[in-house]
C-alpha cells in the first residue's frame, strides 16, 4: 500500500473527555522511546482494548495507533523511517509488487485502516468462534509485514487455545522481524507457523485447517499491489467456507466537471457521487470478481476483469475519479479518502478523442490497476 504519513494535527487525547483518563496513565506512564518498555503486552492489550470502543474519535485512535507504533519500533529494531537499503526495497510477486519493511512498517501509522481492520479481524474472530464452536480459530495471514500487527495487537485480547495465527510473508526481512517481535512480547504460543513465500503462488500446507484468511495486501483502486492474485491463489486451496478480511473491496468511477464541485477545486476530496457528478456505479467488485473468475471452465490467464460503459456527454466529463471502499467485515468500512488504501484517484479528461464508450479492465500483470480506456 501507498502509506503516506499523516501529519499528527489533532489535539492528543489526554486533553480531552473523561473516556480517555485510563488511556491517560498508560500514555504517561509509558517509557521514552529508547528505554525498555514496562509490560508491553499488557500496555499493547489495554491500548487495543480501546480501539475497540463503537465511539472512539479519530484523534484517540491517532494517539493510541501512534503509542503502540513507538512500542513496535522499540522491540522490534524497525521504525519504517530509516535502516537498512534492503528495508527499503519492495519485492515483486508474481503478480502485484509486494512493499518494503519500512512501507509496511509505516503501514501501521495509516491509524484509521489499522482501527478498522483491527476491529474487523476482533469481530471475526468471535464470529468464528461462534461458527465453529469448540475449535481453536486458525487464522492465515498473509502479507504480514515486520509488526504483523493483526496477530501481534490482536492475540493479547484471546487465548492460545482459543485462536492460532500462521504468518506468511514475501520479504526475508520481514518476516525475520515479525517473528521478533512476537518472541519479544511473549506471543510464540500463539504463532503456529511463520512461511517465507510469494502467496501468489504458496501452496498452503493442511489448507482444510484455515477458518480465517486475513490479507491487507492492497493500495487505492487495487492498483499496484498483489492482493487479487493472493486471493485468487489461496481461496480455492481453503475450505469454502473460510471468514475472509477483508470481505470486498469496490471501486466507484465518477465523471465530473468543475462546476459540480461548489466549492471549486478544493471540494474535491469531498466530492460526493450521490448528488453531484456522474457516476456510472461500482465498475469494480471484488468479491464478484473473483467468483466469476474462478468459476471460469478454463484459467482466464491474465485478463481479470473487463467492463463496458456508455460515455458521458462531453459536457459531463471534464474530470474522472475512481472511489475506493473497502468492506472490511460487516459494518466496518474505510471510504474515500478515510485512510491511503483509499484514497481518491483523478485525472483531467482534457485530450480524449470522439468516443461513445468508457472501459475498464484489470490485469494480472507485475504492476496490476484498473486501466481506463475509450472506444
Ligand atoms: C500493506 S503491508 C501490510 C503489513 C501489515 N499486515 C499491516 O497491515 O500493517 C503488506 C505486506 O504484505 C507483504 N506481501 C505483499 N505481497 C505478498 C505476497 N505475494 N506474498 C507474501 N507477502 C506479501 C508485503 O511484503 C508487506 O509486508
Amino acid at each position: 500500500m501507498h502509506c503516506q504519513i499523516r501529519l499528527p494535527t489533532l489535539a492528543p487525547c489526554w486533553k480531552t473527555g473523561w473516556e480517555c483518563s485510563k488511556w491517560q496513565s498508560l500514555r504517561l506512564g509509558a517509557s521514552h522511546p529508547m528505554t525498555r518498555i514496562k509490560e508491553p503486552l499488557q500496555t499493547i492489550k489495554e491500548l487495543a482494548s480501546y480501539l475497540l470502543d463503537p465511539y472512539i474519535e479519530p484523534m484517540h485512535e491517532q494517539s493510541i495507533i501512534e503509542r503502540i507504533h513507538e512500542i513496535f519500533s522499540e522491540m522490534a529494531l524497525v521504525s519504517g523511517f530509516d535502516g537498512e537499503d534492503a528495508w527499503h526495497q519492495d519485492v515483486q510477486a508474481s503478480s502485484g509488487m509486494a512493499i518494503s519493511v519500512n512501507e509496511a512498517a509505516r503501514c501501521l501509522l495509516d491509524f484509521h485502516r489499522t482501527t478498522q481492520f483491527f476491529k474487523g479481524m476482533h469481530t471475526a474472530i468471535l464470529e468464528a468462534q461462534y461458527k465453529f464452536p469448540g475449535e481453536t480459530i486458525q487464522v492465515l495471514y498473509a502479507g504480514c509485514g515486520p509488526y504483523a500487527p493483526f496477530l501481534t495487537m490482536v492475540a493479547p485480547l484471546f487465548t492460545p487455545a482459543e485462536v492460532q495465527f500462521t504468518l506468511l510473508e514475501i520479504n526475508d526481512e520481514s518476516l525475520l522481524t515479525a517473528r521478533k517481535l512476537v518472541s519479544e512480547l511473549g506471543l510464540q504460543p500463539y504463532l503456529r507457523e511463520g512461511y517465507l513465500s510469494d502467496a501468489t503462488l504458496f501452496q498452503v500446507p493442511s489448507a482444510m485447517d484455515y477458518h480465517l484468511l486475513f490479507t491487507e495486501t492492497m493500495d487505492t483502486a487495487l492498483e499496484r499491489e498483489p492482493m487479487v492474485s493472493i486471493l485468487l491463489n489461496l481461496l480455492p486451496q481453503l475450505r469454502p467456507d473460510v471468514l475472509l478480511i477483508p470481505r470486498n473491496v469496490t471501486v466507484e468511477a465518477v465523471f465530473f466537471k468543475e462546476s459540480d464541485l461548489s466549492k471549486g477545486m478544493d471540494g474535491l476530496w469531498e466530492l460526493d457521487c450521490q448528488d453531484e457528478g456522474h457516476s456510472l456505479g461500482t465498475v469494480l467488485d471484488m468479491a464478484e470478481a473473483i467468483q466469476e473468475y474462478l468459476a471460469l471452465p478454463q484459467p482466464a490467464g491474465k485478463l481479470f476483469h473487463e467492463v463496458q460503459y456508455p460515455m458521458p456527454e462531453p459536457a459531463q466529463r471534464d474530470y474522472f475519479a475512481l472511489f475506493t471502499t473497502v468492506e472490511v467485515w460487516e459494518g466496518i468500512f474505510l471510504y474515500k479518502n478515510e485512510s491511503d488504501i483509499t484514497d481518491l484517484r483523478v485525472r483531467k479528461l482534457d485530450d480524449l478523442p470522439p468516443c461513445d464508450y468508457v472501459n475498464f479492465e484489470y490485469l494480472l500483470v507485475e504492476e496490476p490497476e484498473l486501466k481506463f480506456g475509450v472506444s
